[in-house]
C-alpha cells in the first residue's frame, strides 16, 4: 500500500518509521529490539523511514543502516539537520555525515529540524539546493516550521515537507499551519502520532504515563517536572479525551493506534504518519494501522472528543511550550 508523496516523485507507504525511540529516546533500548523493530516495520509494508543526525548523535542513522542497508533501493529515507548545523558550511558537512551514518550516497528527503533564527533562511535553504543539486539529497522541506517560517521559506524554494506535531492531543497546527499547508501544497508528516504511547492503548489515566514523557503543554507543570511550558495544562479535559478513546476502542472493536492513525490519515494535508516502536512486536501490530481506514462516525466521534482540548491548549504549534516556533 502506497502513496505519492506530495509534489515529489517518492512513493511511500502512508505510514512511516519514526527512528528516534531506537535511539533511547524513550529510556534503555537494547540494540536487539531495535534492529528487529526496523526490519519487522519493513516486513509489514513500511517503506519510509524518519531519523535525524539529533537523535543518538548519529547513532539512529547508523542503525538504520545496519538493519535495512541492504534495502536500501526499496526504501524512502528521510533525516534532519540539527539547528546547530544551519550555517551551509556545516549544514553540508552534516549532510555527509548523515550520509556515511546511513551508509548510502543519499538521502530521499533532507528537512531542516527546527527553525534558526540567527541563521537566514536564505543560506540553509541555499545550502540544500546544492545538495540537491549535487545528488545527495532528492528533495527538501523544513520541520517545526510555523506559518511565518514557513511563508519565507516557500519564498526561497520548493518546500516538500513540513514535519510536524499532530495528533489527537495536539491539533494546533489544525489552526493556520495546516491550512497554510494544504494551500501550498507542502505535505505535512505528522509526528508523536501515538503521542508517544499514550495512544497506544496502555494507559487508563494521564496520571500514569511516565514522568519523563509527560512533558507537553497537556501536563500541569506545577506538577510534572519535565514541563518547562510553566502552564497549568489541560489534564482534566485530557482525561476526557482519554476515556472517550476508550470507549471507542470497546465501541468499535478498533485498538487505540488503528483510531488514532486512522483519524490522522484523513486529516487535510497529510502525508504520512510518523509512528516509533521500541521492538519487533510493537512493529507488527503496525500492519493493520497500515489498511485500517474509519468510518465516517467514527472520524466525527474522535474529532469531537478532542475538540475541547484542541480550543484548551490553544495555537501554540510547539507540543512542549517551549517557544522555538512562529
Ligand atoms: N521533527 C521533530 O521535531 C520530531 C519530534 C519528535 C518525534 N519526531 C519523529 O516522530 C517519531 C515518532 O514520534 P515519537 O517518537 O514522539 O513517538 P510516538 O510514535 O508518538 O510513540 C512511540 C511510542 O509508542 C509506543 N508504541 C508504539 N507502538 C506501540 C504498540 N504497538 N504497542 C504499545 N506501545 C506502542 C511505544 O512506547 P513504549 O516506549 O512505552 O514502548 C513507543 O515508544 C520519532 O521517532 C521521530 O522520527 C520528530
Amino acid at each position: 500500500m502506497t502513496q505519492t508523496f506530495g509534489n515529489t516523485d517518492l512513493v511511500t507507504s502512508p505510514i512511516i518509521y519514526g527512528c528516534m525511540g531506537g535511539a533511547g529516546a524513550f529510556g534503555p533500548q537494547e540494540e536487539r529490539d531495535s534492529v528487529e523493530a526496523l526490519q519487522e516495520a519493513f516486513n509489514v509494508g513500511i517503506n519510509f523511514f524518519d531519523t535525524a543526525e539529533l537523535y543518538g548523535n548519529g547513532y539512529s542513522e547508523q542503525l538504520l543502516g545496519r538493519a535495512l542497508g541492504d534495502k536500501r533501493s526499496e526504501m524512502v529515507i528521510s533525516s534532519k539537520v540539527g539547528r546547530a548545523n544551519m550555517k551551509p558550511d556545516d549544514l553540508v558537512a552534516a549532510c555527509e555525515r548523515s550520509l556515511k551514518n546511513i551508509g548510502t550516497d543519499y538521502i530521499d528527503l533532507y528537512m531542516l529540524h527546527w527553525p534558526n533564527w540567527n541563521v537566514p533562511f536564505a543560506d540553509s535553504i541555499g545550502a540544500l539546493k546544492k545538495l540537491k543539486d549535487d545528488g545527495k539529497i532528492r528533495w527538501y522541506g523544513v520541520s517545526n516550521f510555523g506559518t511565518r517560517d514557513l511563508d519565507e521559506a516557500l519564498s526561497l524554494g520548493e518546500i516538500s515537507v513540513n514535519q510536524l506535531p499532530y495528533h489527537l492531543f495536539a491539533r494546533a497546527i489544525e489552526f493556520e499551519v495546516q491550512p497554510k499547508c494544504e494551500a501550498a501544497g507542502v505535505p505535512i508528516m505528522c509526528y508523536s502520532s501515538l503521542m508517544q504511547g499514550l495512544l497506544a492503548g496502555k494507559y487508563r489515566s494521564l496520571q500514569d504515563f511516565p514522568v519523563d514523557r509527560a512533558r507537553t503543554r497537556v501536563f500541569d507543570s506545577r506538577k510534572w517536572p519535565e514541563a518547562a511550558h510553566g502552564k497549568d495544562g489541560a489534564e482534566e479535559t485530557g482525561q476526557r479525551l482519554l476515556d472517550t478513546l476508550w470507549r471507542l476502542v470497546e465501541e468499535t472493536g478498533l485498538s487505540m493506534e488503528e483510531l488514532a492513525i486512522g483519524w490522522l490519515k484523513t486529516r487535510p494535508a497529510v502525508g504520512g504518519v510518523i509512528v516509533g516502536t521500541r521492538n519487533g512486536e510493537q512493529s507488527r501490530r503496525l500492519k493493520t494501522t497500515l489498511e485500517v481506514k474509519l468510518e465516517a462516525p467514527v472520524l466525527q466521534a474522535l474529532t469531537e472528543a478532542s475538540d475541547p482540548l484542541k480550543a484548551e491548549l490553544g495555537t501554540d504549534i510547539d507540543m512542549w511550550g517551549k517557544g522555538r516556533t512562529r
